[in-house]
């Protein structure tokens, strides 16, 4: 895919506007149960063979404190003990430059950057069989740490085709429409990368790491690690 077509599937050539407790949300692509809770069979994911896995998280909050980044951490323990090899990119404390927009990378080439997501985190996200995004819900979109990342993959667009993909969020608000800009946004990135999505975590009315531990969302994303 050249430039000019990727502009207009991503339709930023077009004028647009943007206007723009703890509860229990979690879903996949595919089924839910009567919860919301994402339900894959163990091994449906990653076909029993043991995965390369890259965990972004992308809080500012100290480790012991975030919300999102104890998700990660949770998945992570779930992964790991199943057998699969996990590394984690922390966006928010790693030296990261949004896209310039330059091109010179021509969508399929070394960025101009020379920073953390180029020389450590892209090498493993090339070789990934599963990414997972993780963020703290920011104005009911994902963190600017976050979205930073996902800019850049603009250098290596096609090559990051064909993952598998989490998304983990945390948020204060505890309506049901708390994620929904995010989760389209989500799954709209799946669709443009022909990523398969292998579930999501959404914590509502996760404000605090208190919410956030005696939530079951915790449980959740080490169960979906646990699961893959
Ligand atoms: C800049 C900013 C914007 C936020 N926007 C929202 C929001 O739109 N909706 C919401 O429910 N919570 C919002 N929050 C609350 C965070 O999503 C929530 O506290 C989350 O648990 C933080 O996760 P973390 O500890 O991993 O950073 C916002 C917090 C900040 C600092």
């Amino acid at each position: 895919m050249n430039r000019r077509e990727f502009l207009k599937l991503t339709g930023m050539g077009a004028m647009t506007v943007f206007l723009s407790g703890c509860g229990l949300s979690a879903l996949t692509g595919q089924e839910k149960n009567a919860s919301g809770v994402a339900v894959h069979e163990k091994g449906e994911i990653s076909g029993g063979k043991a995965m390369k896995i890259v965990v972004i998280t992308s809080s500012p909050h100290p480790h012991d404190e975030s919300t999102s980044i104890y998700l990660a951490d949770r998945f992570t323990k779930g992964a790991t003990q199943a057998g699969h090899e996990v590394f984690t990119f922390g966006a928010a404390n790693s030296e990261t430059h949004p896209c310039r927009g330059c091109d010179q990378c021509h969508m399929d080439g070394p960025c101009i950057w020379k920073d953390d997501i180029e020389n450590a985190l892209m090498p493993k996200m090339l070789e990934a069989d599963l990414l997972v995004l993780t963020t703290p819900l920011y104005y009911f979109g994902m963190s600017a740490q976050l979205k930073t990342i996902i800019d850049r993959f603009y250098s290596r667009t096609g090559r990051l085709h064909g993952k598998k993909s989490i998304l983990m969020a945390t948020a204060y608000n505890r309506d049901d429409w708390t994620m929904s800009a995010l989760v389209d946004h989500y799954d709209t990135l799946v669709r443009y990368m022909e990523w398969q999505d292998a579930g999501k975590v959404l914590g509502i009315g996760c404000g605090s790491r208190s919410l956030v531990e005696h939530s079951q969302f915790g449980d959740m994303a080490e169960q979906m690690g646990a699961n893959l």
